[in-house]
Formats: structure tokens, sequence, C-alpha cells
């Protein structure tokens, strides 16, 4: 069966063809970052403008790549939601006229799900069940992971997520957007001693996480050195603040895993690509005997691959699941949980 997937729900295009056979056969991506750079953050409506602009030459190219027909595919899969409104409708358009025009079904995915299963395309994949930590630019989750559908919340961010704290510090520090890439860089010769930074919730006795008081945090850290912030200052409070979220999120994994009893770990979303929080998990990992998974670097942040696959996994659990029906809606806030009906 063969899956086309497309992703519009930010500032990245991405499409991708998936095989349940052969695995993934090709996939394209555009990012928008540079566009939104010089705004400092995603201005919807030029996202929206420039999905619309790129997703046909980058299906045309996905397709070619692949070596398969128009009229080969099975099924498209695109994301429905959570992300912004105008950007999901260019995706949603595009697939649901693709799909009627071959008359074949499509799917709407959940974005989140595409990252929580995008581990699952590497070359070693984990078992179910597993615990997934979700880390993108919006979301900071603990999942307990049963199988396609089944997802437990355990706990989650009350207010910023992970991604947030990184890219809100990242602007107060001067730095370009996105802001973790560039916080984690220049982290890596920062001094550990020089600013240390509050470790949100780490002692509550839940697995929720709180990220805003870091931004305080930084943005103090920041006016305390006064009008010239000096390059090797960004570099310590960027260490302070990698410490910090790093900290958090593997303890809180290793309670996920304690409370749960499993011994796999899933780290899914834009944040997982980050070299620090890897280097700790696997530190833990090797101490505490249990397993992380990461997907492949390309697949941490938004592409198109994850929601194909994610598609293909639906239509092989549930192949009702893929209907014609062509009236689309987008859902630019959809919980997650809503998908956990099958737990
Ligand atoms: O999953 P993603 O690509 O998009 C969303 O669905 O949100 O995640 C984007 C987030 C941004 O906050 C970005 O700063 C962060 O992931 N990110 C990183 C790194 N690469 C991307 N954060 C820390 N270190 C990185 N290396
Ligand atoms: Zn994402």
């Amino acid at each position: 069966m063969i899956v086309l997937g497309i992703e519009t729900s930010c500032d990245e295009t991405g499409i991708a063809i998936y095989d349940t056979g052969r695995g993934l056969l090709s996939h394209t991506l555009y990012s928008q970052i540079a566009l939104h750079a010089e705004y400092g953050g995603v201005v919807p409506e030029l996202a929206s403008r420039d999905h619309v602009r790129r997703i046909i030459p980058l299906l045309e190219q996905t397709l070619e790549e692949s070596g398969v027909a128009r009229s080969d595919i099975d099924a498209i899969a695109y994301t429905k939601g959570p992300g912004l409104a105008g950007a999901l409708l260019v995706g949603a358009s595009v697939a649901c006229s693709l799909g009627m025009a071959l008359d074949i079904p499509v799917m709407g995915i959940h974005h989140l799900e595409g990252h929580l299963l995008s581990p699952l395309l590497s070359s070693d994949p984990p078992e179910f069940p597993f615990i997934a930590l979700l880390v993108s630019g919006g979301h900071t989750q603990l999942m307990r992971i049963d199988g396609v559908g089944r997802y437990t919340l355990l706990g989650e961010t009350l207010d910023d997520a992970a991604g947030e704290a990184f890219d809100k510090s990242a602007k107060l520090l001067g730095l370009s957007y996105p802001g973790g890439p560039e916080v984690s860089r220049l982290a890596e010769t920062g001094d550990a001693d020089k600013y240390r930074l509050p470790r949100p919730m780490l002692h509550s006795k839940d697995l929720n996480f709180s990220f805003s008081g870091l931004k305080t945090a930084v943005l103090t850290a920041v006016r305390n050195c006064g009008e010239q912030l000096e390059m090797q200052e960004k570099h310590d409070i960027a260490r302070g603040l990698v410490d910090a979220i790093v900290d958090v999120l593997v303890a809180k994994c290793l309670s996920a895993l304690k409370e749960t009893g499993f011994n796999r770990l899933v780290i899914a979303g834009g944040v997982g690509a980050n070299r620090q929080l890897r280097a700790a998990l696997d530190a833990m990992a090797e101490k505490r005997r249990f397993r992380v998974y990461y997907p492949e670097m390309e697949f941490c942040t938004d592409n198109g691959a994850m929601i194909a696959f994610a598609g293909a996994m639906r239509l092989l659990d549930n192949p009702a699941s893929a209907e014609k029906d062509y009236a689309f809606t987008v859902r630019p806030r959809w919980p997650l949980q809503e998908l956990t009906n099958r737990a």
C-alpha cells in the first residue's frame, strides 16, 4: 500500500511517499526558516502563502524521486492539526482535491501522532509499549504508548513548552529564530557554574513540567549583564538554560519509566534533536538500564515522512479509518487525548 504524506502545519512544507512493503520511498522538505527569521518568529500569513507556492512543485519532485506514478497512490495522509489554520488548510485542500481526483481515501492526521510514531521509521524501531517524551515547539508531554492510537497522557507542561523556553530565551539573548539549535551550540562552550537556573517542578510528585519561569530567569541574567551582553556571557547563560531544561526532562522521563515499569523510552519532536539532551539521556539509560530511541535527525523536526507513516500505520491498524470524504476541516487546536479512544 502506498501512502502520500503532506505536512503543512507550521513553517515547513513536507511531502513523502511511504510504501507499507518497501518503507519510505522518498521525502522532500522546504523550510521557511529564512522567510520568518527577520520577524523573530513564524508569521502565519506568510507561512500559508509560502506553502501555496511550494506544495505542488514539492509534490511533483517527491513523486518523481519515488518512482511512483500518481495512479499508484492508495491513500493520502495530511496534517489536520494542531497548527496554524491557514497553513493547515493548504495541505488539507491539496490532499482532498488530489484524493478526489484520484478517487482514493484521504486521512487527516494529528501532527503530534506523526512525531510520536516517527522513531518507528528508523532501521531499529522500538516495540510497543514504550514511554514517549514529546518535545516540540508547542508541546512537552510524557505519554504511555501501547500501540497505534493507544496513547495515555502521563504528564505535560502547565505553561511554556521546552521548545518555547529555548526560542523565547534565544530571543532575549539576541539570537535568531528558531532558537533551540543556536542556544545548544552556544551552550557547548559555556561555563556550567556561572548561571545555575531553576529546575522548575523537578521535585513535584507528578510528571508535569513548567518552563515559563526559565525565560524570566534568562531575562534577569541578561539584565544583570548590563547594556553590553558579552559573547561569553551568552554562552554561559545558554549553558545554564540547557542544563536546567535537560535536567528536568531527564528526571521526568526516569520517573515515567519507574512508574510504568517500562524500559523503552522514545524521544520525539524538534527538541529531540538537542545534542545535550541526547547525551544526558544516553548516559542515564546506560546507568539505569533502559533504552532510548530517537527518530533519525531529519525526522525530529517537522516533515512529511512522519505523516505518511502515521497514515500508513492507521490504515494497517484500522482500514476503515480511511474514507473517501473530501469535505475537509482542519483542527488548529486538537488535543492528542482525543485520539486515545481505543486504549
Ligand atoms: O517539532 P518541531 O520541529 O515543530 C513543532 O511541531 O513545534 O519543533 C520545533 C522546536 C523549536 O522550539 C526549536 O527551537 C526546537 O524544536 N529545536 C531545538 C533543537 N532543534 C530544534 N531545541 C533545542 N536544541 C535543538 N538542537
Ligand atoms: Zn512538529
